[in-house]
């Protein structure tokens, strides 16, 4: 990027997201209770960091930031869904999601299941849309979701491969449950950008780093904040037996696994030149977010 072109603020990529989320939910044939309850769940609040890391992605590699819209919005469709899906009564039993009432809260519990079994389907319709690669990127958009479902299983129900130790559970948990989709959005804004292999990989890379570090912090702010701050619960992870970084390393621990996971995240960027400053100053901010 040249000196005089300066990248457009994130809060610009997000109303840009925002509004393009809202035409396609509005624009599909949808039971009017089944849209209501999709609009609520996709439409409330959010950082929208999955659809920015996509956007972003893209321009990092020298792509137009319009042609990874499909993606990342498809992408934060399925995100949505597994919010919906993860408060339910069956998984962590939530009453609070986005400063609000979860979604089976406010529509009740048929409609919160099935909203987030239509935004999965709503979703690979809209990656299909893709102009650039659609059959790629709609095949990592369902491979990364049958990864966060996997994960959501090994944290509500255990049953893991094998007899692992409880680092190598956490991070089947979080590689799974958090990792695949942060890692499929750069990924997705990559192919979208026209990347080539060893730029793919690169960003592949940072998206791995950034997935377990988003969900590591996840986890130390549900033990640091409170539910105001939040939106959401807060310190009910340890009380619901949940396998987090802190509970099984401790605060001080996790809070160094971030720098760790923040190093390795800016050193896969390192190929990618000044063109990569927006992802950099994301991974920063993910690390020392509050909420
Ligand atoms: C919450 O994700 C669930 C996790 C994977 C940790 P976010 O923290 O991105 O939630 P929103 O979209 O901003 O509400
Ligand atoms: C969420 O993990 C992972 C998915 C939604 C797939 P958490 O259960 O920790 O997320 P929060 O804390 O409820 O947002
Ligand atoms: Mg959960
Ligand atoms: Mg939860
Ligand atoms: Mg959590």
């Amino acid at each position: 990027m040249s000196a005089l072109q300066t990248a457009a603020p994130d809060t610009q990529l997000v109303s840009e997201a925002e509004a393009a989320l809202q035409m396609a939910i509005e624009r599909h044939m949808l039971a009017p209770r089944l849209r209501e309850a999709m609009q609520y769940a996709t439409l409330g609040g959010g950082k929208r960091v999955r659809p920015l890391l996509t956007l972003r992605a893209c321009e990092a590699v020298g792509g137009d930031r319009a042609d990874a819209m499909p993606a990342a919005i498809a992408l934060e469709m399925i995100h949505c869904f597994s919010l919906v899906h993860d408060d339910l009564p069956a998984l962590d039993n939530d009453e609070l999601r986005r400063g609000r009432p979860t979604t089976h809260r406010a529509h009740g519990e048929a409609l919160a299941i099935l909203a987030g079994d239509a935004l999965t389907s709503v979703a690979l319709e809209v990656a299909l849309g893709s102009r650039r690669r659609p059959a790629d990127i709609a095949r990592e958009l369902a491979s990364a979701t049958t990864a966060m479902i996997a994960g959501q299983v090994y944290d509500t129900l255990g049953g893991f491969p094998g007899t692992p130790d409880a680092a190598a559970k956490l991070r089947l948990i979080h590689d799974n449950k958090t990792g695949a989709l942060i890692r499929c959005a750069c990924r997705m804004g990559a192919l979208c950008g026209g990347a080539d292999e060893s730029r793919l990989a690169s960003l592949s890379r940072y998206g791995e780093a950034m997935g377990l570090m988003f969900q590591v912090v996840d986890d130390i702010l549900d033990e640091t904040q409170s539910t105001e701050h939040l939106g959401k619960a807060a310190g009910k992870d340890r009380d619901a037996g949940k396998m987090t970084y802190p509970g099984v390393f401790g605060l001080d621990e996790s809070r160094r696994h971030v720098e760790r996971m923040l190093s390795e995240a800016l050193a896969a960027l390192a190929p990618l030149g000044e063109a990569a400053d927006p992802l950099r100053a994301m991974a920063s901010a993910l690390a020392t977010r509050t909420r």
